[in-house]
């Protein structure tokens, strides 16, 4: 017989700042009873443009935190800190580490498609995560990959339905489409927030793949026999709360954040 046991400690999600709401969203929507403990490394973001390094030691630093608060499972919502830190902070953990860049890639390689692009961060494309994930899996499509930094400024003004967003998105995109890509992975927590202005320049017959219901579905498997007795509540922990970081968590979740508190992280 399978033997069920109840959990009430929170899942923990993490990200180096706002933009991981966006995951935190999904798995919401997907586990309303769960408890979440959200942690953004406000005061050190971006990570996208440092190196391998210091994104490890952030990353560490981080789910230390998570897992001195109890959570019992750690979502790792950062694209870069997924690229860089994974098996580092797998090896480092008492709890299972759900990244973002296979769930990505799974969601990918689903649709079946010979040409797949990855926009990410300078960090997430340099690290080749996302390539030699894809190769791994399955060897059959080509990918090529675009950094794309002005990405990240452009959702956190909320101009993800913008002409501004639209020219910055065609010079990005350009080489890919005249590739003829099929797929564009949205290799960043942010980036779903720029959906319209992608969805307008990519064309109706490229697929946007958001990872956030496939990082779900991760999560969903990596429970096992626990389910949910959470409260439903959401926690958010941050290394520096900022005005800028309540507009945009507002404009993420749609209402605004509550139980914000400001922490220091544990050094490595
Ligand atoms: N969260 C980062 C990512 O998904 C984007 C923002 C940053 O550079 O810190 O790669």
């Amino acid at each position: 017989m399978n033997v069920r046991i109840a959990s009430q400690r929170p899942i923990g999600v993490f990200d180096s700042g706002v933009g991981g709401l966006t995951v935190l969203r999904a798995l919401r929507r997907r586990f309303p009873g769960e408890s979440f403990l959200y942690l953004g490394d406000t005061a050190r973001l971006p990570y996208g443009t440092k190196s391998a390094a210091t994104v490890q030691r952030y990353a560490l630093n981080a789910a230390r935190h998570l897992e001195e608060h109890g959570v019992r499972l750690l979502v790792v919502a950062c694209n870069t800190a997924s690229s860089y830190a994974l098996p580092e902070l797998a090896a480092a953990s008492s709890v299972p580490v759900v990244g973002v860049v296979e769930p990505g890639v799974r969601a990918a390689l689903a649709l079946g498609v010979r040409r797949i692009g990855v926009l990410g961060t300078e960090g997430t494309i340099r690290s080749g995560s996302y390539q030699s994930t894809l190769a791994a899996l399955d060897g059959r499509p080509e990918v090529r990959a675009a950094a794309c930094p002005l990405f990240v400024p452009l959702a956190e003004e909320g101009w993800g339905d913008h002409p501004v967003t639209d020219q910055v998105a065609r010079h990005y995109l350009a080489p890919l489409l005249r590739w003829r890509v099929q797929a564009l992975i949205l290799g960043c927590t942010h980036y779903p927030l720029l959906r319209p202005s992608l969805e307008r320049v990519a064309g109706p017959d490229v697929h946007l793949v958001d990872s956030a219901s496939a990082v779900a579905d991760a999560v969903a498997a990596s429970f096992g026999d626990t389910e949910s007795a959470g409260s439903g509540e959401v926690h958010i922990h941050l290394t520096d709360a900022s005005d800028h970081f309540l507009r945009v968590a507002r404009m993420i979740l749609e209402a605004p954040p509550g139980h914000l508190e400001v922490v220091t992280l544990p050094q490595a």
